[in-house]
């Protein structure tokens, strides 16, 4: 087998704490690599002024893929208060460095399975099977935002002629100088491949169905073009249901009929939102695994942030980072090794031996790194 080479960027709070035990769990289940650690997070933008150093895109640019933990993010007043004083007053701002990754490698497909595992004492429904495909790279998360409002902006808002003057006139009486903008910036192309990557999915694993979650009947210009898009491509795929649902309704649908939901395609912030909320259906974010695939490189990250609630305590729950871990094992090719792992974590699941707080409240039993040696010593067996 081909000598893999994995970068590993454990970030902050909780992050360094399950990329111990993914890293443990990996190495139980004989998967050979080289792995290469890097910095990144809120240690680097408090002292560095940069959260994602050049070094650390640098060595993901020589790796096969990635791990990435959790990091720490804040918004943006908060951020400046806490970077050091000599880098203050430099015109330094604070962004996300998972959000800047995804787009410097173009990673435009977040694959976030939700299921819940026979036996999770956590699970709101036992036939849960959802499979999110968020768009990674555009959308409201995509950077293009103004404070205040740049004055040709202004001007150009003036002109337009949206033919509801009234609302126009609204904004126009706004002083520039007190108003934020956060864009919804959607392409063709950015609908396209991730819509379709939900449809190749859903015809390589045998999936029945899949929903766009959107909100055309407001976002009228963006929404209507991902749908555009939608039917345009589903018809490629006639074998495959497809379905429009407006995503708050789809919120409600998901918590009372989450069964209705297969695979799933939304664009950024509401891939964002609807993950978590799956994932909540399935025990919480300790049970939520990701992927953020491009055509030739992917970083593989647990759902959940870096937990300051619980971090440096030993009690997060390491599931969702090990089966992050089984999520690359499977993108390398090695899914004999993948499927291992799922059925370790499965089977330790089923006897209620993935105890954390998180799962079974306050008095729990288990810990990380005792929930990371029992999933190695079923591996074992
Ligand atoms: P979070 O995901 O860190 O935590 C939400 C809740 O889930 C907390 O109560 C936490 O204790 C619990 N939780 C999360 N992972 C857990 C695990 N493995 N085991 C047990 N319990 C777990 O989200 P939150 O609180 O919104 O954000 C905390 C920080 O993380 C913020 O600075 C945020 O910006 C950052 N963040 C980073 C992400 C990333 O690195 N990709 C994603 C989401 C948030
Ligand atoms: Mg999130």
């Amino acid at each position: 087998m081909t000598h893999r080479r994995v970068a590993i960027l454990p970030g902050d709070g909780i992050g360094p704490e399950v990329m111990e035990s993914v890293l443990a769990v990996l190495e139980a289940v004989g998967f050979e690599a080289e792995y290469i650690e890097g910095d990144v997070g809120w240690r680097c933008w408090c002292t560095e002024g940069e959260a994602l150093p050049k070094r650390t895109i640098e060595l993901l640019e020589r790796c096969d893929a990635c791990l990435f933990g959790a990091i720490t993010s804040k918004a943006m007043d908060d951020a400046q208060a806490d970077l050091n004083p000599n880098l203050q007053g430099k015109g330094l701002c604070y962004t996300s460095p998972i959000v800047r990754l995804r787009q410097h490698f173009d990673l435009y497909a977040a694959v976030r399975p939700c299921r819940s595992f026979p036996g999770n004492p956590r699970n709101v429904s036992d036939d849960v099977d959802i499979i999110v495909f968020r768009e990674n790279t555009e959308g409201l998360y995509g950077g293009i935002e103004w404070n205040p409002l740049p004055p040709a902006l202004a001007a150009q808002m003036a002109d337009m002629d949206t033919g509801h003057p009234e609302r126009m006139r609204r904004w126009l009486a706004i002083d520039p100088e007190d108003a934020a903008l956060s864009t919804r910036l959607l392409s063709r192309q950015g609908c396209e491949r991730i819509i379709r990557a939900a449809f190749v999915y859903a015809m390589s694993n045998e999936r029945r169905r899949v929903t766009l979650l959107e909100k055309p009947n407001v976002l009228r210009e963006t929404g209507a073009l991902m749908t555009r898009v939608f039917r345009a491509v589903s018809s490629e795929y006639p074998r495959i249901e497809a379905r429009e649902m407006n995503i708050d309704a789809a919120c409600m649908l998901m918590v009372m009929d989450p069964a209705h939901f297969d695979v799933i395609v939304a664009e950024n912030m509401f891939g964002d939102i609807v993950s978590d909320l799956a994932s909540g259906l399935v025990g919480g974010l300790g049970f939520a695994p990701s992927a953020n695939l491009g055509d030739g490189f992917a970083v593989f990250e647990p759902t959940h942030g870096s937990a300051p609630d619980i971090a440096g305590e030993g009690l997060a729950n390491p599931v969702a980072m090990i089966l992050s871990g089984a999520m690359m094992l499977d993108w390398l090719g090695h899914s004999s090794q993948s499927e291992q792992i799922y059925v370790s974590v499965m089977s330790l699941i089923a006897e209620g031996m993935i105890d954390t707080p998180d799962v079974s409240g306050d008095g729990a039993q288990g810990t990380t790194s005792v929930i990371t040696n029992r999933i190695i010593q079923r591996l074992n067996q």
